[in-house]
């Protein structure tokens, strides 16, 4: 399929745009400096803190952040237990919410969560992160996904 062409200028810090490439929704988010502050401690609640499972990320996104520049994120918006469309919540959690969640995603269909660089929490159905897709930057405000 042809590459997707998205501008990223309008995404405000927090927010969160849906592009579509391949047919299937990919999620922009813009994270602010507090909310990548909160990611290192997250660690130890999560099944794949640190990235080993390589197929889930290019190697330019395996780091903390699973991006190339720290602050905008991009992911498939296809939850890694059976393929719904997770949630994005910036801030509100939905209930029950455990405290230790600072945010990101949470798959309405059986309730896998995952953090704000689409790390799968312990406890959810998912095993594995989601899937960064491949992109690059076109310019400052253009991201290239595929
Ligand atoms: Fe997302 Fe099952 S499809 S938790």
């Amino acid at each position: 399929g042809a590459p997707a062409k998205v501008d990223v200028s309008k995404i405000e810090p927090g927010a969160m745009l849906t592009a579509e490439w391949r047919g299937k929704p990919v999620y922009i988010a813009r994270r602010t400096e507090e909310a990548l502050a909160t990611l290192p401690a997250l660690n130890d609640r999560l099944k794949d803190p640190e990235n080993s499972v390589k197929d889930q990320q290019p190697a330019y996104a395996d780091n903390i952040n699973r991006s190339r520049k720290p602050e905008l994120i991009v992911l498939l918006g296809v939850c890694t237990h059976l393929g719904c469309a997770p949630k994005y919540f910036a801030e509100v959690k939905p209930e029950p919410f455990d405290a230790d969640w600072k945010g990101g995603w949470f798959c309405p269909c059986h309730g896998s969560r995952f953090d704000l660089s689409g790390r799968v929490f312990n406890g959810s159905p998912a095993s594995t992160n989601l899937v960064v897709p491949p992109y690059s930057y076109e310019s400052e405000n253009v991201v290239i996904i595929g």
